[in-house]
């Protein structure tokens, strides 16, 4: 009888809740206002002859390393961010290998881990999410593989600092340590520059935030020029598209709508951060494109109260340290109006927040 690796038959399928997504969507984190209209004009040039060719990856990953600053050997362009933490599991665990992971933090790092059969070790976030340093360094051994590490993270959309993240990979020379950094357009601070310098640090990028193109699956990894021929030998040639690779380099050319969406995000983060505070509802600080508010037992009743309003918010009370929680995108400034308006009425119906009243 056929059976899959034993490694893949303790995975659980990871079903995100795409489905009966009508309304402002603020659950997943996604730009809320579509990419850039340059874009969008170039779709219609794609002809039928640029879609019956296998896609040519490496003229625009000279673009993408030329924009980014790096040399093209540091740059590989994946099919999102996704395909850039697989590539890494791929081509650096081995089965029984160790993989240290930052909890609560983005999903795919455990499941990408956990299939090639490595160990994963949660290290927990305390009450405050800021990043565990000391608990993390603890936990390194000589079997550590793979140090995955989201900043900012998501859920929390706190941060590690970049000396914590160079300590980290000094500290862990034979572990591949992975920065994801998907929401960096928010936060602005990085460590792509030291993967100039250092042996085993990875970067990774993504366009489906701030720019916009979610649906299209670009994603960047960014690593050591050494180590980057073992990551492509894992990698398809063709798992980035034609139409993602057309586009791309329009969306980067495209500086003024980056940076006026990001704008927008960060004025709206602080309004909304004000509103909560206003009604006495914790929300963690963040440096990323959405907040982590901490509604309590009725968290249920609030994502299908703000449903019933037209806004979509995504319950993470399931996640480690996340009891009651619930995490909220920020998009544009009429959206976070028309989010603080439903937020008041909901705090109001379901007495949420210390500080609310009629
Ligand atoms: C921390 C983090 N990394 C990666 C991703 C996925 O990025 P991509 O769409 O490029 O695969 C997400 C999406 O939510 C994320 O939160």
């Amino acid at each position: 009888m056929l059976r899959a690796r034993a490694a893949v038959q303790h995975l659980q399928e990871y079903h995100p809740p795409l489905a009966r997504r009508d309304g402002l969507r603020l659950d997943f984190n996604e730009n809320t206002e579509g990419c850039s209209p340059r874009v969008l004009a170039r779709l219609p040039k794609i002809t039928a002859d640029d879609l019956a060719r296998y896609p040519e990856r490496a003229p625009v990953e000279k673009i993408v390393a030329e924009h980014l600053g790096l040399a093209p050997e540091h740059v590989l362009l994946t099919n999102g961010v996704d395909e850039a933490i697989h590539l890494l599991c791929e081509a650096y665990l081995e089965p029984q290998d160790e993989v240290l992971i930052v909890t609560p933090t983005f999903s795919m790092f455990e499941i990408y881990s956990a299939a090639t059969g490595a160990h994963v070790t949660r290290v927990q976030c305390d009450s405050n999410f800021q990043f565990p340093i000391a608990k993390l360094l603890s936990r390194v051994t000589p079997a550590t593989k793979l140090i995955a590490i989201a900043s900012p993270n998501n859920p929390t959309g706190t941060v590690a600092t970049r000396d914590q993240l160079l300590q980290i990979a000094s500290a862990a020379p034979s572990a591949a340590v992975l920065v994801d950094e998907a929401y960096f357009d928010f936060h602005g601070n990085t460590v792509l520059f030291d993967v100039k310098a250092i042996p085993n640090l990875f970067v990774g990028r993504t366009f489906s935030k701030a720019y916009g193109l979610a649906g299209l699956r670009i994603g960047i990894l960014a690593g050591p020029r050494e180590q980057m021929p073992m990551v492509r030998r894992v990698s398809s040639p063709y798992s980035v598209n034609s139409v993602a690779l057309a586009v791309l380099p329009v969306a980067l050319a495209d500086s003024d709508y980056l940076s006026c969406y990001v704008a927008q995000v960060k004025t709206g983060r602080g309004c909304l951060q004000q509103e909560l505070f206003r009604l006495g509802i914790h929300a963690w600080p963040s440096h990323a494109n959405f907040l982590l508010l901490r509604i309590g037992d009725r968290h249920r009743e609030f994502v299908t109260a703000m449903r019933q309003r037209g806004i979509l918010v995504r319950d993470r009370s399931s996640d480690p340290g996340c009891d009651g929680c619930v995490r909220i995108t920020v998009g544009t400034a009429e959206q976070t109006d028309r989010l603080i308006g439903a937020l008041r009425e909901v705090a109001l119906g379901l007495k949420l927040g210390s500080k609310v009243t009629a």
